[in-house]
């Protein structure tokens, strides 16, 4: 009896349904394309012929161009596309900008989109891959397995870690991604922050909530340092930035207190000076740099399973020998 191989299916759209088996399938899957990035020439045949369309309706550094780096260096053919620079500011929808590059004969989108559940409404009209580069207060599915592997890189395997989120978890689709990628293989997880920016019952989606940050430190064996999403904000949620900073800012004297060494991960843009200080995101605990390398690897092989790549092959594909 021959037995089904485990694959991601047609989409990423988020983490909350994805099995322990797949989500190792990925991190294992990142491990040989790590190395591609360190190469003088940076380019493997794995996705040659395959061509994606990077559509981000909002701003981006890391996760587009991480993107865009991971098909460039499996050589797939790739097309940008911003809502500024499309047709979009005309009033074109999105499932008819879609439908019109699927008339152009695309493989895959990668879609970054202000509303939750964005990502899920092209995946289910269209026959491309689709794959959530972040979708409103939903899911940031690519962040959340960059995390995942960044963490297993300096801690080994997340079964027992503790891991902390700390910040605006109200706003935030790192989290959720983050809650469900470390729960479902083993973490314990806890989030701390003000209660205006705390979802209704993190508790229900498995979580410890502490409403200190100094106990968040004597807990957690790593924390995940968010930002407060400002533009995301109408007012009221927190006094101050500098009082926010005061009570809930993860600075190098509070982590002196830590009982264990701590690892700090911050997914990006950091507001210095408010949820995370300098000499925290600079010092030794950071691992914020590491995460934006491991983002590269982790959507090659994304890319790479969803284009039906085989995880047990992918060292002998970026060789060049065929998957
Ligand atoms: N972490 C993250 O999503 O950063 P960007 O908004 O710059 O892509």
């Amino acid at each position: 009896m021959s037995e089904e191989r485990l694959s991601l299916g047609k989409d990423l759209v988020g983490l909350e349904h994805l099995s322990a088996e797949q989500l190792q399938m990925i991190l294992d899957t990142a491990e040989p394309f790590k190395e591609i990035s360190e190469r003088r020439i940076k380019k493997v045949p794995v996705l040659r012929g395959k061509t994606i369309v990077n559509l981000f309706f909002e701003a981006s550094t890391r996760t587009r161009i991480s993107f865009e780096f991971a098909e460039k260096r499996l050589s797939a053919d790739t097309v940008n596309i911003s809502s500024s620079g499309s047709s979009v500011v005309k009033g074109e929808t999105l499932v008819d900008t879609a439908r019109n590059l699927e008339a152009m004969r695309i493989d895959m989108v990668v879609i970054r989109h202000g509303a939750s559940g964005a990502a899920r409404f092209l995946a289910e009209r269209i026959p491309s891959n689709v794959i959530n580069a972040g979708d409103g207060w939903h899911e940031h599915p690519t962040q959340g397995l960059l995390d995942l592997l960044t963490i297993r890189d300096h801690r080994g395997p997340l079964q027992g870690l503790k891991v902390c989120i700390v910040g605006d978890i109200l706003h935030s689709r790192v989290a959720r991604s983050n809650i469900y990628g470390l729960r479902t293989l083993g973490a314990e997880v806890a989030v701390c922050g003000p209660r205006t920016l705390m979802p209704p019952s993190p508790e229900e989606m498995g979580c410890t909530v502490f409403t200190h940050v100094e106990e968040a430190i004597e807990w957690a064996d790593v924390l995940n340092v968010l930002r407060l999403q400002l533009e995301r904000m109408e007012g009221g949620y927190v006094p101050s930035l500098r009082e926010y900073n005061r009570i809930w800012g993860v600075s190098s004297r509070r982590l002196e207190a830590a009982p264990r060494d701590i690892l700090v991960l911050h997914p990006g843009p950091m507001n210095r000076g408010v949820e995370i200080d300098s000499d925290v995101a600079d010092g030794d605990h950071s691992v914020i740099l590491n995460q934006v390398t491991n983002g590269v690897a982790v959507r090659m092989a994304v890319l790479y399973l969803l284009a039906g790549g085989q995880p047990e092959k992918a060292e002998a594909a970026k060789q060049g020998a065929e998957s």
